[in-house]
This record gives C-alpha cells, sequence and structure tokens, in this order.
C-alpha cells in the first residue's frame, strides 16, 4: 500500500437514495496500486483458497470481498476462518445479513417455486452450520469499502449503492444508471457482485462500475472455472480490471458437498459450469448463453 495522499474521499452516504445500501462504508486510507476483489464465495473454501494464492502470486496489496459467504457449497465455517485467518477485507452480502440476524431466508427474492426451494436448502443448510461467533463476525462487517486506487475513488457495493439485494446485470444496467450512482457517490468506478456473472463498463468520461464475479459457483459457461477481478492503475486511463479465472479441485468440493447431503443439482453446477438452478433471476440475453 503506498503513504497517505492529499486527495480526498468522497462524500458519505445520507442513507437514503442512490446510496443507502452503502451507508457507513468503511474507508480504507491509502492509496492501492494492485488489489484483488471478488464476491459470492457461497461456502466454496476451496475457490477461495485457490483465489486468495492467485491474488498474492499476482502482486495484490489488498484483497476485498464484496459478500456473500455462505449457501450452495458445504462446511461453511471453513469460508469463515480463511476470510478471516488471511486478513481479507469483508463485506456484508445479503447472504451474510441474514445469517448474522438469523432471518428465515437469504432475502434474494426469488419467486418461482423451484428456486425457492433449493435457496431453501442452501439458507437452512448454512444457517445451520454456521458457528455463532461467525454469526457475531458478519453482523459487525461494514456494508462496503470506500478506497483509493491510485488517483481513482473505489466504492465498492454488494448488488449496487441503493440496494443490497439488487441485480445488475450488464444486458439490463443502463449507462444512465452508473452516472447516477457516480454522480451521486462521487466515485470514480463503482464495484459489485451479487449476481454471479462478471462484466464491466466503462463510461465515456472514464468512470465505469465493475461486477467483479464470484468464486463460489461458475458462471454458467459451460466450464467449471470461477472468477474474481484483479485491479490496477492504468497510467493513462486511471484504471484497469482483470478477470481471473480460478482453477481448484472441483471433485473434492462434489464429494464434500455430498458428503453434506446438498443436492445434486447443486454438484453438477459445480462439476459441468452450467446453473441448474436459481435460473429465473437471469435475463433473456444471459439466459440464452447457458443451457437450462
Ligand atoms: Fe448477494
Amino acid at each position: 500500500m503506498a503513504g497517505s495522499s492529499s486527495l480526498p474521499l468522497f462524500p458519505e452516504s445520507r442513507g437514503h437514495g442512490p446510496l443507502a445500501a452503502v451507508e457507513g462504508a468503511l474507508a480504507v486510507p491509502g492509496a492501492f496500486g494492485r488489489v484483488a476483489v471478488f464476491g459470492g464465495v457461497y461456502s466454496n473454501h476451496s475457490a477461495l483458497r485457490a483465489a486468495l494464492d492467485l491474488a498474492r502470486k499476482r502482486g495484490a496489496e489488498a484483497i476485498f470481498c464484496l459478500g456473500d459467504l455462505g449457501g450452495f457449497g458445504p462446511y461453511p465455517d471453513r469460508t469463515c476462518a480463511l476470510l478471516r485467518e488471511t486478513g481479507v477485507r469483508v463485506a456484508r452480502g445479503n447472504y451474510d445479513d441474514s445469517i448474522a440476524r438469523g432471518l428465515d431466508d437469504c432475502g434474494c427474492g426469488y419467486i418461482d417455486p423451484r428456486d425457492n426451494f433449493f435457496a431453501q436448502v442452501s439458507y437452512d443448510y448454512t444457517a445451520a452450520h454456521t458457528s455463532t461467533e461467525n454469526r457475531a463476525w458478519m453482523a459487525g462487517l461494514p456494508p462496503a469499502f470506500r478506497f483509493r486506487l491510485g488517483r481513482t475513488l473505489v466504492l465498492t457495493c454488494h448488488g449496487s449503492p441503493r440496494q443490497t439485494n439488487e441485480f445488475l446485470w450488464e444486458s439490463g444496467t443502463p449507462d444512465g444508471l452508473l452516472r447516477h450512482f457516480l454522480d451521486a457517490s462521487g466515485a470514480d468506478l463503482i464495484l459489485g457482485t451479487h449476481t454471479g456473472i462478471k462484466w464491466e463498463r466503462r463510461l465515456e468520461d472514464g468512470r465505469g462500475f465493475v461486477n467483479v464475479g464470484v468464486l463460489g459457483r461458475p458462471e454458467n459457461d459451460g466450464t467449471p472455472r470461477v472468477w474474481f477481478t484483479m485491479l490496477d492503475v492504468d497510467p493513462e486511463r486511471g484504471w484497469r480490471a482483470e478477470f481471473v479465472p480460478v482453477d481448484y479441485d472441483q471433485q473434492e468440493l462434489a464429494r464434500e458437498m455430498r458428503e453434506e447431503g446438498l443436492p445434486e443439482e447443486f454438484v453438477a453446477a459445480i462439476l459441468t459450469g452450467w446453473w441448474t438452478t436459481c435460473l429465473e433471476i437471469l435475463p433473456a440475453k444471459e439466459r440464452l448463453r447457458g443451457k437450462h
């Protein structure tokens, strides 16, 4: 991490409107040259371990996790332990918020009965296997971070800056909405996750949005790899995002999922790379790229 600088961090949110979900964002002092960012671990502790190794090898000065630690995979406390031991800066996603508060569901807002069924199976499993200590840790996580990447002011969020569980898909997010979030926050770059599929957009004025992807589940592209994002300083354009594929032992994770009695539908998604559940949330354009 570089030293302090006279560049100000941007204004605090006022608790409503376009920044309601990032009120209380934690400002990280200093300025970074290169960071790694991911979200959606979904208890895939194996992919998390592989991603942390890769991020360190690539020279990440800090590692940020944008939330959704549990769900889908096995042994949720293993993911929490890894994140806590390795000093990753973790923000709270909708899943973590629900687990921390002991709510009845993950707050993803599924309507389709089949999607709802599977979401509930994974939520109930995760809630039953997350320790009291880890729940308390989640409850104390900030909703977001603000930090500097060179001269670029970065704001993280989970779904969107206005709503933690809002899905910002590439096909359904107009430039005007991104501009609205950027104007309201004063950020040059906003990072999010939550949808499960990465994407990036740079506006004409150089500001932008990056969905950093998820580590917990493949991207519905027929390959079992998962993704995180490396961000660094671009001398001419301010910031640069690189999506990094992560390979890990999917067979071992599948074995653990079966050991824990998790649905075969989840195991199939890990092994094949095609989503088998939560399909209702996909817009037509993103769904057409998939198999189901
Ligand atoms: Fe989420």
